[in-house]
């Protein structure tokens, strides 16, 4: 439907990013942990921490605790969002734990909303006001769908297709709150084909630090991990144990267990390892303190654990877990 309106064709995604995708340079690693990468360096130099605790349906009254449980644990790094509605929280959490500001990698997203670039700005003091902070570590556009002020009359949103078509106006918007030391990074989500390709013809003065995208068992984008492993684009794994709907079937897999078994670790610690092995930063969520420990703990498998964990999730035909395209009327992934 999207291709349709808007006319631009479908295009493969590898030739567009071997075309497009120049500016995600220079991703080098920084001291390890468990023989994996505990930082990415992103372009402007800044550090991310390769495990972040993610915090989208984190519930209030939960979310605290956990953002408490990972900083003690050792996590350095929050992936949140302004439409998870729990940023109040985490920002008390965060201080709450009495580490220095500048030790946290924060992460926020603009929601589809606001990308008219007179509502950027207005829209990250929110998020700041709500966590706490005078700056984000990076903030994302959190998907490359825009959204009309008014809605259908049962309440579904109204895509403002000349914005989604061509994010440039909002990025620009987000290239000032770089300016401004607002904000220190700032990147795309889910951008893969022709939104991405409009975006990064222009000349533009803030090269997108990270392309966050779904990744896991069911979805392993093994074509995109490897290109974007050879071509300096880093990527950030979401959903990486399946969400709440496939974690259980994720960790039942029998790959999985076995590589969790020979290595006396646990199938979710197996799978976490995997994806920071593929060299992608990995965000899982969880609000059980155990598992906010366990998933803490990544280690470097053997080549072939690893190699058995890609096989398996290769051999099946990918399936995405979180697809918003259906409600919103808008073909997310032109895929
Ligand atoms: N950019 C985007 O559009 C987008 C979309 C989706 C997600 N994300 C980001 O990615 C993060 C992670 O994705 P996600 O929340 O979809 O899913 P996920 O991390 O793949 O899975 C979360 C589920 O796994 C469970 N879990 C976590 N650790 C476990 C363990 N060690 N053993 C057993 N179960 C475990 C959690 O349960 P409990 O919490 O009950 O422990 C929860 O049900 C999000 O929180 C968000 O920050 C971004």
């Amino acid at each position: 439907m999207y291709a349709a309106v808007s006319g631009f064709r479908a295009t493969g995604l590898g030739r567009i990013l071997r075309t497009h995708c120049t500016g995600f340079k220079s991703i080098s690693t920084a001291a390890t942990r468990g023989g994996l990468p505990n930082h990415y360096t992103l372009p402007s130099g800044d550090k991310i921490p390769s495990v972040a605790l993610g915090v989208w349906q984190a519930a209030k009254g939960e979310v605290g605790a956990a953002v408490k449980t990972a900083l003690n644990a050792g996590y350095r790094h929050i992936d949140g969002a302004w439409i998870y509605g729990n940023e109040a929280e985490v920002g008390a959490a965060i201080k709450e734990t009495g580490i220095s500001r500048e030790e946290i990698f924060i992460t926020s997203k603009l929601w589809n909303s606001f990308h008219q670039p007179d509502d950027v700005a207005p829209a990250l003091e929110e998020s700041l006001k709500r966590l706490g902070t005078d700056y984000l570590d990076l903030y994302l556009i959190h998907w490359p769908v825009a959204f009309k002020k008014e809605t259908t009359s049962d309440g579904k949103p109204i895509a403002d297709l000349d914005l989604t078509n061509d994010p440039y106006p909002t990025w620009k918007a987000l290239e000032k709150l770089v300016d401004s030391g607002k904000v220190k990074n700032i990147g795309p989500i889910n951008s893969m084909s022709c939104r991405l390709q409009n975006l990064t013809a222009n000349n533009l003065k803030h090269q997108p630090a990270v392309n966050q995208v779904e990744l896991n068992f069911w979805n392993p984008q093994q074509d995109l991990v490897s290109w974007a492993g050879k071509n300096g684009v880093l990527l950030e794994a979401y959903s990486p144990l399946g969400s709440t709907q496939q974690v259980k079937e994720t960790l039942s897999v029998p790959e999985i267990k076995a590589v969790a078994k020979e290595l006396g670790i646990t199938p979710a610690q197996a799978v976490i390892s995997w994806h920071v092995q593929r060299g992608t930063i990995v965000l899982p969520k969880s609000v059980t303190p155990s598992r906010v420990e366990e998933n803490f703990k990544v280690v470097k498998l053997p080549q072939e654990s690893f190699d058995a964990i890609e096989k398996a999730a290769t051999a099946h035909p990918p399936k995405r877990v979180v697809d918003p395209s259906k409600n919103w009327g808008v073909d997310v992934f032109e895929d």
